[in-house]
């Protein structure tokens, strides 16, 4: 078709507004996806996100549609986006891809954090925006109301505004109309050099890695030479194609086009989102903006129970980092967990995925440490550095500054959650920014939070404190100085390096106490003594003691039910399952976690 009836857009929304179930309709009610052939969330194709019922990776689908009005045959390319905030990269990236976008708002919610988050990006990609008020099948709807938080709190023009439900299919024809009049076609040239936009990349098995892009300016021919910008490196586009989603070869694509390429590209870091493909001869002198290297936030430690385990951990991270560019790990040597890997993630749930990847697909035992945030350590000797792991912390004497990465959080909330949400903003070190009337109850609270009173609990803290209502958005601003220290835990006398964290002057104390309450709640009683205690380098700042197991669980059987004593032998055993032996002492995952539960 030509490029005045391509049309290309993306979703965005807020968490569970209804993003995924509004693109399956869309490629249903256009035919790309036979009803037969529906499954439940199309668009959600990773097992991992089915489960969770999340966007993680983002997806493209090419659909045909035959205007009613003017009976032309139209392609519009969808593109799906993630919806989480670990992924917001890739968000932006899609959205480059995209003339315009569908903002939906579940029209019994309202707008939200990630919806302004979402929109904010939108509108730095120039993009022309169509709102959608969805789910006005519910009893709750209140498409008014929602269409005026739209003007007030956006400042978008609601006039073009498209009442739907995704769930029962309704409004699904006149989003289609609504992307052909409102939605601008591709305005690329397809006389220039080639300029297409990476905005994803992921690895098959069997053909190597896939790169979806879309093509900025010129064309793309089979078995070109062709050139990634930004890398430098060469291939040969052996194939391309289109998504119907279903790959389907093609020869040549255009200027404003949307497609797959495979080239012989061995890992996705080779083919990293962003990042402008070319040509070889004659190729185009600059790349596209706004290239950015995925930088991982939080780091923690991963070891296997056992350690024979190691090097089929190492294969699997290797296999794992295949598809996923943002992932990072090193070598770990732990005095009290041996070897294993330091792994940096984009955030909390970046960090979820991956390790219930290596659990369920790779079918690996691991523990997971506390994960830590990067801090900037200025040692009297040398050269400031980033430090990722709290147990490499120089000796107080041996400093002269941390620093901690601070973020700008965002938090939207029903009025009457202000004073809670503030006390909790304000117990977790933050301080205090503005305060916005958004819309008729409703509230914006502005804080500047170090990052690492953020990535552990804050989250669902924020959830519970207001029933769910409140929802939040944070960027990472920079560094600041403040006084840290590194609070260690040894169990049984033994420093435990994994259980180490770093916290503020201020909070060890209370950090500690409530550690080693817990700690002794989590470790299990052995036939001895256990002494668990904090420390800041030598000084003991709490301990508590776990007593000695008096008998033997099995002595209670008087040896005579044989089949109750393998059952109880059994439980023991599965009990210990997640345990790592540190000394004589096992202590299971949930110890390296106490960490992230306390503030
Ligand atoms: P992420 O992909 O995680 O960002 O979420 P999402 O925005 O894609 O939401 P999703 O499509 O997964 O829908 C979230 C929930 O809302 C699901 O349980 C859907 O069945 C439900 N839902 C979506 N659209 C409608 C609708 O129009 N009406 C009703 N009643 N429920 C809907």
């Amino acid at each position: 078709v030509p490029t005045e009836r391509i049309r290309n857009i993306s979703i965005i929304a807020h968490i569970d507004h209804g993003k995924s179930t509004l693109a399956d309709r869309l490629l249903e009610i256009t035919g790309t996806v036979s009803a037969r052939d529906m499954k439940e969330q199309f668009m959600d194709s990773n097992e991992i996100e089915r489960d969770r019922g999340i966007t993680i990776k983002l997806n493209a689908a090419r659909m045909n549609y035959t205007n009613p009005e003017d009976g032309l045959n139209y392609v519009i390319h969808l593109i799906d986006t993630p919806g989480h905030v670990d992924f917001t990269f890739e968000v932006s990236r899609s959205l480059e891809a995209c003339e315009g976008a569908l903002l939906v708002v579940d029209a019994s919610q309202g707008v939200e954090a990630q919806t302004l988050a979402n929109v904010y990006l939108a509108l730095d990609a120039n993009l022309e925006l169509i709102p959608v008020l969805n789910k006005i099948d519910l009893p709750g709807a209140e498409p008014e109301r929602v269409s005026r938080e739209i003007e007030e709190v956006v400042g978008l023009d609601t006039s073009n505004a498209i009442r739907a439900s995704a769930k029962a299919g309704v409004g699904i024809s006149d989003i289609l109309s609504g992307i052909i009049h409102y939605i601008p076609p591709p305005a690329g040239n397809t006389a220039s050099p080639l300029r297409a936009l990476i905005f994803d990349s992921y690895y098959d098995p069997y053909r190597g890695v896939i790169v979806y892009f879309r093509i900025v300016d010129g064309s793309l021919r089979k078995g070109e030479k062709i050139k990634f910008m930004v890398t430098g490196k060469d291939f040969i586009a052996e194939e391309i194609g289109v998504m119907t989603p279903d790959q389907q070869p093609v020869d040549v694509l255009g200027s404003g086009e949307i497609g797959y390429l495979i080239a012989g590209v061995k890992t996705v870091e080779d083919a990293r989102v962003g990042d402008t493909i070319t040509t070889s001869t004659k190729g185009a002198e600059e790349p596209l903006p706004g290239y950015q290297e995925a930088k991982p936030m939080l780091f923690a430690g991963l070891f296997p129970l056992d350690s024979d385990q190691y090097h089929q951990l190492k294969d699997s991270l290797e296999k794992l980092k295949l598809n996923d560019a943002a992932l990072q790990f090193e070598v770990e040597n732990s005095a009290a967990m041996g070897f294993g890997f330091r792994c940096g993630f984009l955030g909390l749930l970046h960090m979820e995925v991956v390790q219930e990847r290596l659990e369920r697909e790779y079918g690996l035992d691991i523990i997971t440490t506390a994960p830590s945030v990067v801090y900037s350590v200025k040692p009297v000797k040398g050269e400031e550095f980033f430090l990722d792991n709290p147990a490499d912390l120089p000796d107080a004497t041996k400093r002269e500054y941390i620093s901690e990465p601070y973020c700008r959080l965002e938090i939207i909330t029903p009025e009457e959650y202000v004073g809670t949400l503030m006390e909790l903003a304000q117990s977790r070190r933050g301080e205090y920014k503005d305060m916005r009337y958004l819309v008729q109850g409703r509230t914006t609270l502005v804080y500047d939070l170090p990052l690492a009173e953020l990535v552990n609990d804050f989250f669902d803290h924020l959830k519970s404190r207001t029933k769910g209502y409140a929802s939040m958005e944070y960027t990472v601003t920079g560094y600041r100085q403040n006084d840290l220290v590194r609070l260690d835990v040894a169990i049984n006398g033994e420093n435990v390096d994994a259980l180490s964290g770093i916290v503020h002057r201020e909070k060890a104390y209370s950090v500690g106490k409530a550690l080693v309450t817990k700690l002794k709640e989590i470790v299990p009683r052995a036939q001895f003594k256990i002494p668990i205690q904090a420390k800041i380098g030598a000084k003991i700042v709490a301990s508590q003691q776990i007593s000695a197991l008096k008998k033997d669980v099995t002595a209670k059987c008087y040896g005579g039910d044989i089949s109750r004593k393998k059952k109880l032998i059994q439980k023991q055993a599965a009990g210990k399952k997640r345990m790592k032996a540190i000394g004589k002492v096992s202590v299971p995952q949930e110890a390296f976690k106490a960490m992230l539960s306390i503030n």
